[in-house]
């Protein structure tokens, strides 16, 4: 039976903490959407087209071990607003929330437009400093040696972009969750996602 768990949310927020712990839990597959711009960006910059980029993607594009640099956030942000880059994007990941066993997507539209009839769908957020802190010590653990004000530019000018933009625009969904994990360990964040989890599969069987 599909089951699916849509998380979505602005930067550095926790979402792919938490979906892959929702997945470990529950025995569901997990798929981090950012890594697809972040991949078809980073070809971008190599030279090609955003499209033909997008359309001709691959599994190992997705395994690149730069991918979470600032240049290729940012480069991924500016490919998520094309249209055509988005739609050649879509089928995968519909069929992905839709596979029989159970699924965990996290993004930024997975519960507006990708799986608007996701089982769950959490919305993820922190504040701007602290997810600043969060990713600067990601990154500075991965040997990468971006500054804490360079990265607090690079949420700041994502979140503004992926919000403002007119294709599947960063926003919760009507019926999203919102999880504020600002003051929360990620032990009690994830705590919070098992419990809508459980709360809906409650619900489900209910009926
Ligand atoms: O990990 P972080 O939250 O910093 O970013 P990400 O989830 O890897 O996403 C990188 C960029 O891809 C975002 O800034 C968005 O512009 C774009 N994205 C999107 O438009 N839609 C998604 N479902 C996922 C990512
Ligand atoms: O997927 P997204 O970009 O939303 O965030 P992430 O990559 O899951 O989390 C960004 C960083 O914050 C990671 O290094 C997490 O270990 C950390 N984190 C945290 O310190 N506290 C939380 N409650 C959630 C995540």
């Amino acid at each position: 039976m599909a089951f699916t768990i849509a998380i979505d949310g602005p930067a550095a927020a926790g979402k792919g903490t938490i979906g892959r712990a929702l997945s470990r839990h529950f025995g569901f597959a997990h798929l981090d959407t950012g890594l697809l711009y972040r991949a078809t960006g980073r070809r971008v910059l190599t030279g090609l087209d955003p499209v033909e980029a997008a359309q001709s993607l691959r599994a190992e594009d997705l395994e690149a071990d730069d991918l979470r640099t600032p240049d290729v956030s940012q480069a991924a942000s500016r490919v998520a607003a094309i249209p055509e880059v988005r739609q050649a994007l879509l089928d995968f990941q519909r069929a992905f929330a839709r596979r029989a066993g159970g699924a965990v997507l996290d993004g930024r539209d997975i519960g507006t437009v990708i799986c608007p009839e996701a089982e769950v769908k959490l919305f993820v957020t922190a504040s701007d400093e602290e997810r600043a802190r969060r990713r600067h010590k990601e990154l500075s653990d991965g040997g990468h040696t971006a500054t804490l004000d360079e990265v607090m530019d690079d949420l700041r000018q994502r979140d503004a972009r992926d919000s403002a933009r007119a294709a599947a625009p960063l926003k919760p969904a009507e019926d999203a969750l919102r999880l504020d994990t600002s003051e929360m360990t990620i032990d009690q964040a994830v705590a919070a996602a098992v419990a809508e989890v459980d709360r809906a599969k409650a619900r489900l069987g209910a009926l």
